[in-house]
């Protein structure tokens, strides 16, 4: 499973970080240089994926309990793995995706506490070594993205938590940029977005010259 041929992209960050816009500046700058994209997001991405999302973004369910939610999460990025990501890599195709794993570290081992062994069991069982091959996490003082997100629309069931939830989720995810700072690029999302979108950039034409040429 871990031969591919396409390269995966994934985009991370906490809420009201500006990932839609600076996704669709990723997926501009890759079309740009004449690679084929395919522009996913979790959990979600199927049909069912998408039925998943519901369940898991709703508030339906709002007492679910934690290994429930983290379980849905990989159930969601099965389906995912098997009928997007890895038959779109397998083609050649480059895969921009908006959150993936780093995700689940940082929502439901850093955010709800689940110890982050258990979710390395299930990255591996689900993902058989898959990893993204570049990872840009948009980072930004908590109350900043709030702020923004509170601006947008209803918040869902993740949305409604409270700050300590979202400093947890946030110093996980750059505890995983500083392990894995080969992979995992911060960006400075608190600054206007034209310099977000210059460090991207940056990033992404360093990235694409080196697979394309390198
Ligand atoms: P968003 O992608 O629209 O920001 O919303 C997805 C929400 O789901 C967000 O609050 C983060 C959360 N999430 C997890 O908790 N774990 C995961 O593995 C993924 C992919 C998302």
């Amino acid at each position: 499973m871990a031969v591919t041929k396409g390269k995966f992209v994934t985009v991370e960050g906490g809420e009201g970080a500006g990932k839609s816009s600076n996704l669709a500046f990723i997926r501009d700058l890759l079309e740009q240089s004449g690679l084929e994209v395919v522009f996913t997001r979790e959990p979600g991405g199927t049909a069912l994926g998408e039925d998943i999302r519901d369940l898991l973004l709703g508030h339906k369910h709002t007492g679910m309990a934690r290994d429930t939610e983290l379980m849905l999460m990989f159930a969601a990025r099965a389906e995912h793995l098997a009928r997007i990501i890895l038959p779109a890599l397998n083609a050649g195709k480059w895969v921009l995706c908006d959150r993936f794993t780093d995700a689940s570290y940082a929502y439901q081992g850093g955010g709800r506490g689940i110890d982050m062994s258990r979710i390395q069991a299930l990255e591996e069982w689900v993902q058989q070594g898959l990893k993204p091959d570049l990872t840009l996490l948009l980072d930004l003082p908590i109350e900043t993205g709030l702020d923004r997100a509170g601006q947008r629309s209803e918040p869902d069931r993740f949305e409604v938590e409270q700050h300590a939830f979202f400093e947890r989720v946030r110093s996980t995810y750059l505890e995983i940029a500083n392990r894995d700072n080969q992979r995992v690029h911060i960006i400075d999302a608190a600054v206007p977005l034209v310099q977000v979108q210059e460090q991207i950039r940056a990033i992404m034409n360093q990235f694409i010259q080196a697979e394309l040429h390198g």
